[in-house]
């Protein structure tokens, strides 16, 4: 394993002044993102406002639902609950909703809030956004497709991201007692981790499935630099997938298959332990990195922790505590001036001359980095008190 594993650990000082800068960064944007929504990545390290119709809308109220856990702020719970107003809208009239991340979109916004408040209307939305995701399943090759009309061969695919948008699925049959949900969670599941990971644990983004037959067909890129390369967030996906994957279907390969694509991130990480955005790149590259991967593996981490073994558990809380070491010191935001984020560096989408991408938040905060860095130091902030473990909204 790459040396940068045995760096120093975030430890309780750390982890509790960061929770508690973070904090008052959500409590200055209140005031901007109530009404409208956060756009997916800044400019220039300071996020426009948007509307509520990107797939990554759902992170800003879930950082504010977080901040809202630790202070119980009137404030924070009025913007929460205004930004739920919003969700429900969006899924009632059907916004931009004809792809697949309905859990990026409504696990932080609305299940966070039906688990901390009881809103009624919170439950609605996100149950019509697992109806909706529910639209995306080919029983045919046993997918939830990504993105695309349902009835095009050359859409026909899924990415290993939609790990992180099934926990939606299994909250409805949870909510419902309707086993559809969990039906097609655990169908999708077995086949992104039967087609996406390679015998070096690597990941593709993106696999396409015949759509006639149903069988597989070939990994694509489409965010990293290329097709055989590790994108390093796809990787990240995989990691906090697999850990949300074992929670919540006991599945005995998912153990093995956590170690196997995390010692794949770990291996190619540079020093600091913050990739570049692609793991073709290396130190000297002069290319950007993604900080927010980082922050996803340590999530990642925290929740395997808490599913294995004591000894293994341990050495994954470590490992995130360290991986938090070097975000909070080299690259979250300490000063209001410098951005309106929380986590500085981040590379939302890159273009390649191999890949199909339109250049978007390169070097910039983006908005699910934000998100779970303050989820990482919430989870570290309750094992450091010693009290019960947070509860997640995925
Ligand atoms: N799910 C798309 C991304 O991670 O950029």
């Amino acid at each position: 394993m790459h040396e940068g594993i045995h760096a120093a650990e975030a430890d309780d000082a750390l982890i509790t002044g960061a929770l508690d800068r973070a904090i008052e960064q959500i409590a200055r944007n209140i005031p901007h993102f109530t009404h409208v929504c956060q756009n997916h990545s800044s400019i220039g390290n300071f996020y426009p406002a948007c509307a509520n119709d990107q797939w990554t809308t759902g992170f800003w109220p879930g950082q504010v639902w977080l901040a809202w856990e630790k202070t119980r702020d009137k404030d924070m719970l009025s913007c929460a609950l205004t930004l739920v107003d919003s969700f429900l809208h969006r899924i009632e009239r059907k916004i931009e909703v004809d792809h697949h991340d309905m859990g990026f979109l409504y696990s932080p916004s609305c299940v966070s809030a039906y688990l901390l408040t009881g809103s009624e209307k919170a439950r609605k939305a996100a149950l019509l956004a697992a109806d909706q995701l529910l639209t995306r399943f080919h029983g045919k090759g046993g997918f939830l497709q990504a993105w695309g009309p349902m009835d095009k061969p050359e859409s026909h695919r899924f990415i290993i991201d939609c790990l992180m948008n099934l926990p939606l699925l299994y909250w409805a049959t949870k909510e419902t007692g309707d086993e559809r949900y969990r039906t097609v969670a655990e169908i999708h599941t077995a086949t992104s981790l039967a087609w996406s990971i390679r015998p070096d644990g690597s990941t593709y983004h993106t696999f396409f499935m015949d759509s006639v037959t149903g069988l597989p067909l070939r990994g694509e890129t489409c965010q990293g630099y290329k097709d055989d390369s590790i994108w390093a967030r796809g990787q990240a996906w995989s990691i906090y997938g697999i850990a949300l994957s074992y929670r919540y279907t006991g599945d005995s390969r998912c153990p093995a298959l956590f170690r196997k694509v995390l010692d794949c991130f770990i291996t190619h990480l540079p020093g600091d332990l913050v990739p570049y955005w692609d793991f073709t790149f290396t130190e000297g590259s002069g290319e950007p990195r993604d900080s927010s991967s980082s922050a996803i593996v340590a999530c990642g981490l925290l929740e395997m922790s808490s599913l294995v073994d004591e000894k293994t558990g341990q050495e994954y809380t470590c490992l995130a505590k360290r991986l938090m070491r070097s975000l909070v010191e080299g690259y979250s935001v300490s000063d209001p001036r410098v951005s309106n984020g929380q986590l500085l560096h981040g590379t939302y989408s890159k273009k390649s001359p191999y890949n199909t991408c339109t250049e978007e938040g390169v070097d910039e905060c983006v908005s699910w980095g934000d998100y779970f860095y303050v989820e990482a130091l919430t989870r570290l902030s309750h094992l450091s008190r010693l009290s019960t473990a947070w509860q997640p909204y995925w």
